[in-house]
């Protein structure tokens, strides 16, 4: 009886808050993430919610982990290999491969690339964009490094919020280092299909990055868009909105833990990754369960593990597959070698 009460009381309580936030913002004010009260710019509050696809709430489409587990995963680990059709081949055979793009994204170091490739489907009827991860502690110090020294900054007007400089540069070197000219082949050659966006790591903030810009462009609209990453930082402010963005954060991934606060940048602006969260707080084996969390970054989900007991091989494997080395295999059909010890 008690438990049949709480199914009944959660839901029903999670719709009055939404619902009042929603309200809020449509009445022109804005709405207190921490002490949920709506007011006006004068209201003292750490975080405003300004854009109503950001109150907590359910997210608009329902998330499906069987689509994330056999497309979106061989997706986002395929980006791992030099040549990502590999990965297609064994998994999603359907899927071509249209170029890779490889280039140098920092002034500090001589061994700092970034990697984004462009493929289509025209079973699946889409066109889908992935980025890599980061490689190596030089690409690591580059972007904390130009985290910490250059901030966030606004390039979007359309999808709203703040993104890390250094995010953006990087992406821009890969857009104008051949991805845009590769996308914009394919949406010329099939101007009807869905576009996807994934990456995990480092390719997860990339693919934020390239969400926000082909919308600001006017090449895709958002309602026309799949974008899903994992294990990502946190590196946009609140605002950043996407009606079909899911982040997938496995138990304790550290690098969801990454500051919420750079006081040397952007004094008063709290970090976020944007919504939604998926956090699968076990192995993420078919069928094990796992939480859609209702905002995007807070002490819920995956804020609720402790920093200190964060492991990074839990930022490695997804699904129960050790991403990178999957990939550099060709994501082989057999992925038993590949579970996490
Ligand atoms: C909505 O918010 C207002 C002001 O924060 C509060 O007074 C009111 O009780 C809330 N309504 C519901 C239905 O939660
Ligand atoms: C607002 O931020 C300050 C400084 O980080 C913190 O001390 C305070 O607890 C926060 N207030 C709320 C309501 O979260
Ligand atoms: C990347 O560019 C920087 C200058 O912007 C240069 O110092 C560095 O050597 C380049 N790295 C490679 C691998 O070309
Ligand atoms: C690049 O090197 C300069 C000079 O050493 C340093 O000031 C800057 O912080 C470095 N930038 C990054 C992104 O590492
Ligand atoms: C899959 O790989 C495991 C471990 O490498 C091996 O023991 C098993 O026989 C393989 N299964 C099949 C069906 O090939």
């Amino acid at each position: 009886m008690y438990i049949l009460l709480l199914l009944l009381l959660i839901p029903c309580l999670t719709f009055i808050s939404a619902d009042n936030c929603t309200d809020c913002l449509n009445s022109g004010k804005l709405w207190c993430l921490q002490t949920s009260q709506c007011g006006d710019a004068t209201l003292a509050c750490n975080t405003s919610i300004t854009v109503s696809l950001n109150c907590p709430s359910r997210p608009q489409f329902a998330y499906d982990d069987e689509f994330m587990r056999s497309e979106i995963m061989v997706l986002t680990t395929a980006a791992q290999n030099e040549n990502p059709q590999l990965c297609f081949n064994n998994q999603m055979p359907t899927m071509k491969l249209y170029k890779v793009t490889t280039v140098n994204c920092s002034t500090n170091y001589s061994d700092v690339t970034c990697v984004g490739y462009t493929a289509y489907d025209t079973k699946r009827k889409v066109i889908s964009i992935s980025f890599k991860g980061a490689h190596g502690q030089d690409q690591i110090n580059q972007l904390m490094n130009g985290a910490i020294q250059y901030g966030l900054e606004s390039y979007y007007t359309v999808t709203n919020g703040k993104i890390f400089k250094i995010i953006q540069d990087s992406f821009m070197l890969l857009w104008n280092g051949g991805m845009q000219a590769d996308l914009r082949y394919l949406k010329y050659k099939y101007p009807s299909f869905e576009l996807w966006v994934n990456g995990h790591s480092l390719g997860s903030a990339l693919a934020w990055a390239a969400s926000a810009w082909v919308v600001n462009i006017g090449l895709y609209k958002p309602e026309d868009m799949k974008v899903v990453v994992m294990g990502a930082a946190r590196i946009s402010d609140y605002n950043f909105a996407f009606p079909y963005n899911f982040h997938i954060l496995h138990r304790s991934d550290p690098v969801a833990h990454t500051p919420t606060f750079l006081p040397s940048t952007v004094p008063s602006t709290t970090l976020f990754y944007p919504k939604t969260e998926v956090w699968y707080n076990n192995y993420m084996n078919p069928g094990d369960p796992y939480q859609v969390c209702q905002e995007a970054d807070g002490p819920f989900c995956s804020g609720s593990v402790d920093p200190k007991a964060t492991q990074y091989i839990d930022h490695l494997y997804y699904f129960n597959i050790d991403l990178p080395g999957w990939g550099h295999a060709g994501c082989p059909k057999n992925i038993s070698a590949y579970a996490q010890p």
